[in-house]
């Protein structure tokens, strides 16, 4: 059985694999509808989301699952003190898979250590967001073809942004990749990004602090908004909050072929005047990410097309 905590726990050719997968989902949707009759996905959140469990959640029913679970921890056991390792083991007895979503670093992995049902990390804390990571690689994929020989403009809140984090270590399994890191210098990304991953695989990569530089040069920016929920005091988010806003006059910086990406929800980041540009793939990049979970859930449940 396996288990989703980090993109890395697919080899590059397994997720090439999979990303085939969700294209051929999106171009034949009937083939699909009804390969997970009969299974259940439990949906486990610990902390807020709308995005990505109801990606999961229209996955699996796209699929033809059943989806049961919960939506914050005040409305499950958690609320009466049960431990993530006690929840799952009940959630396996009534589903064939779960996606859980901690505000703590590491806790889909201890739950995955004793769950007799696949485990997918639908974000833990500060750390991983692999599911959001497939879809990103499956967008710019999609968007400029094969991965590799390419530069990432990654903007905003790298020091908590997890999308950003496993986004880069995703990446730097790819042929040729080059990296610029936009960000005020109190959220730049953690010093382990910076000498386990970059450095110790010898991705070339520059951090700058305004977005006006980096853009002419970019293929591809990744937008993300600052992390209010992780920040410790107050004074210091509304002081970075509004540090960078993607306008149509900044746009114009950017080459023809360069698409802007976002996890979402965003804030103020980038201006709604940039939706209408061809070049603003953050609304794209949801519908992939249905896709990419319809093919992880059918890669961890084994299921077959006939
Ligand atoms: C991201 C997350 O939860 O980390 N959102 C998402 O999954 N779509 C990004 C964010 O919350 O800023």
């Amino acid at each position: 059985m396996r288990h989703l905590m980090s993109p890395l726990d697919f080899s590059v050719e397994e997720l090439d694999q999979m990303m085939d997968l969700a294209m051929d989902i999106e171009k034949n949707r009937d083939k699909y509808a009804h390969v997970c009759d009969g299974k259940r996905l439990a949906t486990l959140f610990y902390e807020p989301s709308t995005r990505t469990r109801l990606s999961f959640e229209s996955a699996m029913l796209s699929l033809g699952g059943q989806v049961i679970g919960f939506h914050s921890a005040d409305s499950s056991s958690a609320a009466k003190g049960e431990s993530v390792s006690d929840t799952i083991r009940v959630i396996g007895c009534f589903a064939d898979i779960a996606a859980m979503r901690h505000p703590k670093e590491g806790a889909p992995l201890v739950a995955s250590t004793v769950s007799t049902i696949p485990v997918i990390n639908a974000g833990d804390g500060g750390h991983q967001h692999p599911t959001q990571t497939l879809t990103d690689l499956t967008t710019i994929r999609a968007l400029k073809g094969p991965l590799g020989n390419m530069t990432i403009g990654l903007c905003g809140d790298l020091k908590f942004g997890r999308t950003v984090h496993s986004l880069i270590s995703a990446l730097v399994r790819y042929p040729n990749i080059r990296f610029v890191l936009i960000s005020p210098p109190e959220l730049r990304v953690p010093s382990y990004i910076r000498e386990d991953i970059l450095d110790a695989n010898n991705i070339p990569y520059e951090e700058v602090i305004r977005l006006e530089d980096a853009l002419p040069k970019l293929d591809i920016l990744y937008m993300t908004r600052v992390q209010k929920e992780r920040f410790f005091n107050e004074e210091d988010y509304v002081r970075m909050k509004d540090f960078y806003v993607l306008d149509r006059k900044k746009m114009a910086l950017a080459p023809e072929d360069m698409y802007v990406m976002h996890p979402l929800p965003r804030v103020n980041e980038i201006s709604v005047e940039v939706d209408a540009d061809p070049r603003a793939a953050y609304f794209r990049q949801v519908q992939y990410g249905m896709y990419i979970r319809m093919a992880l859930i059918m890669t961890l449940l084994e299921v077959k097309v006939c």
